[in-house]
């Protein structure tokens, strides 16, 4: 399967944070926001990675991450010429979908759990329809937002509800069949003028074949979309570093007990980082032996 890692947006609520820099690349704790969803299509097994940004941001990802293979995987970048929705991802990653399903994850989305990195393989293997993850939240009003029978079945969902009528959001990580594409080139621009990824869903629950996944308790499901929700999530993530010793998202970690790169890769990832703390971890897992620095 491969994935779209979606990083544009206008970044309006961060600003002026945001006046040079994309929102994706703004720390949270040690490392870019962009890392945690990353880990994830990483954690799901996909390895050949659309990033879609602006313009003016895409440049820096390419400094960022290069062609991925020092990750063990493969990026393809493109550019979303103005930010018109969500859902316009989709069409721009045709060509690289090549009518093929697909891990969808927006750049600000940050999850932690065990629990949750065990759904992950699971939901990337599923053939047909589209499978979406829920999240109990006391503000469902700044979410797409889903409404579930008593078996946990989607009935009803909306983007932003005035009232909300659940308490359950819909996080931004979608697996879509192949169908998305075709799906999100029949839908029009909503009343705020946006390509929505909720009628995207829509159109999936219409034809019976839309999975909605609660998270529970267990897992965390981070806000980064104000100043207030970026000192949260990084407090939260620094606050587990520092206690377990283990690093949160850490690319090379997972890429290398995946398989994916020799030890020999993320020793001169170590060395090119050396002097910060992620560095010196990189130069840890490295040294390990016997798999004290598991990513589960
Ligand atoms: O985080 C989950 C929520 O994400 C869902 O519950 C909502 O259904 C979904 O609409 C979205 O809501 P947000 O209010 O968080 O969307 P926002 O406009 O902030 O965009 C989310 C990310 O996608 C953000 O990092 C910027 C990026 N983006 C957004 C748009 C509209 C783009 O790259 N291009 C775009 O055109």
């Amino acid at each position: 399967m491969k994935g779209i890692l979606l990083a544009g947006g206008a970044g309006s609520r961060l600003r002026p944070s945001t006046n040079a820099v994309s929102k994706q690349l703004i720390p949270i704790y040690d490392k870019p926001m962009i890392y945690y969803p990353l880990s994830v299509l990483m954690l799901a097994g996909v390895r050949e990675i659309a990033l879609i940004s602006s313009p003016r941001d895409l440049p820096a990802y390419k400094n960022l991450f290069g062609d991925g293979a020092q990750l063990g995987l493969k990026f393809t970048y493109i550019e979303q010429p103005r930010p018109q929705g969500i859902a316009q991802a989709l069409p721009l990653a045709e060509d690289f979908l090549a009518g093929g399903p697909c891990a969808f994850i927006l750049g600000d989305n940050i999850f932690y759990g065990r629990e949750f990195a065990k759904l992950l393989p699971d939901a990337a293997s599923a053939a047909k329809g589209a499978r979406v993850f829920a999240y109990h939240v006391k503000n469902p009003q700044n979410y797409g937002t889903v409404r579930l029978d008593r078996n946990f079945r989607p009935l009803k969902l909306q983007e932003k509800p005035k009232k909300p009528f659940s308490p359950w959001a819909i996080t931004g990580l979608y697996f879509y069949d192949n169908n998305a594409v075709k799906y999100a080139k029949q839908i029009k621009p909503s009343a705020r003028g946006e390509l929505e990824i909720t009628d995207i869903n829509r159109l999936y629950l219409k034809s019976g074949a839309l999975q909605v996944q609660p998270l529970g308790r267990g897992i965390a499901w981070l806000d980064t979309g104000t100043h207030e929700g970026l000192i949260e999530a990084s407090t939260f993530i620094h606050m587990l570093e520092k206690r377990q010793g283990l690093k949160i998202a850490c690319l090379e970690a997972i890429a290398y007990k995946k398989g994916w790169i020799s030890k020999k890769t993320l020793t001169a990832a170590a060395r090119s980082m050396a002097g910060s703390e992620y560095g010196a971890y990189l130069a840890a897992v490295a040294k390990e032996i016997g798999g004290k620095y598991d990513i589960f």
